[in-house]
């Protein structure tokens, strides 16, 4: 149950596909604590997924955007504006695809059309958000920007493939914009380095299944589900994180700061 902490506070909610998604978990932890939003996703995502049962669920409207348009972008930022009722306290950038992960291309066999547009969409689609809010000046003063990235960004996992350099890129977007957003608008942009979760995007990884166990093994407090970090970001929102600006946020249950757990030493050893 909420405890108001985002009562009157207003945004956007990009990447709700299905229950699984961590932004269909963030959209109905928001509505619980009180805030109203817009929910949005690709066309061709609503066709296929079932956002408007979460419409229906959370009292939101929804309004397609391709976040890889400008156009898409300046249409969604000024109709979420008119029916909210004012400029915005939080936006959640959940959103990414590799095409060389779909279509089975290693890392050393990119091709680079495939690379190019999964660059659009899962990194650059970040400065096009941010930068279609800052131009219309959409942002309330305080108010919260927050973007999903994976720490494939910092340490190498191999089948994470070019997503691992798109979220390299999101990261360093919310450092360098955040630094204009701050200092013109006060409001804050962070990015939640997230453990792996089993939802569409995440199960598009190969070998997912293994990479999410030897995640658990490893991690003192275990992974952190799209239900904590729904939560997570819910405090990011909120006005009790004024200050936390341009960093990457750790929300792994300790894997990123482990360098090897007793239960993966048993693996190896045999030992209890
Ligand atoms: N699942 C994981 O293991 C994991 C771990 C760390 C970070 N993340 C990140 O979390 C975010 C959310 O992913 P998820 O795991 O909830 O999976 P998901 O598949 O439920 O969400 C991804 C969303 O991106 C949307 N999208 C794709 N192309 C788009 C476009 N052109 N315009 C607008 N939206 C578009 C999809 O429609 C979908 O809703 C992503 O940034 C992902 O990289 C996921």
């Amino acid at each position: 149950m909420g405890n108001n902490l985002l009562k009157g506070k207003k945004g956007i909610i990009f990447g709700a596909l299905d229950e699984n998604s961590i932004a269909w978990k963030t959209a109905e932890r928001v509505h619980e604590e009180g805030g109203t939003f817009v929910l949005t996703n690709a066309p061709i995502a609503m066709r296929m997924g079932q956002i408007n049962e979460l419409a229906k669920k959370t009292n939101a409207e929804i309004i397609p955007a391709d976040a890889t348009s400008e156009e898409d972008l300046a249409n969604l930022v000024s109709k979420s504006m008119e029916i909210l009722g004012g400029k915005l306290d939080f936006v959640l950038h959940s959103i990414g695809m590799s095409v060389n992960v779909r279509k089975g291309r290693q890392y050393t066999d990119e091709k680079y059309d495939f690379t190019t547009k999964g660059w659009d969409v899962s990194a650059l689609s970040f400065h096009k958000v941010m930068q279609s809010l800052y131009k219309a000046d959409a942002m309330n003063e305080w108010g919260s920007i927050v973007a999903l990235t994976y720490m494939a960004a910092q340490r190498t996992f191999p089948d994470y493939n070019d997503m691992a350099d798109n979220k390299a890129y999101l990261e360093s977007v919310a450092r360098s914009f955040g630094y204009f957003f701050g200092k013109e608008k006060k409001v804050r942009v962070n990015t939640i380095s997230q453990s792996p979760t089993p939802t569409t995007a995440g199960q598009g990884v190969k070998g997912f299944d293994g990479f999410i166990a030897y995640a658990e093994k490893m991690s003192p407090l275990g992974n952190a589900t799209a239900l904590d970090c729904a939560n997570y970001t819910v405090s990011l929102f909120s006005d009790l994180t004024r200050k936390v600006t341009m960093q990457n946020l750790f929300h792994d249950g300790g894997f990123s700061m482990t360098g090897v757990s007793q239960e993966v030493i048993e693996k190896f050893t045999g030992e209890d």
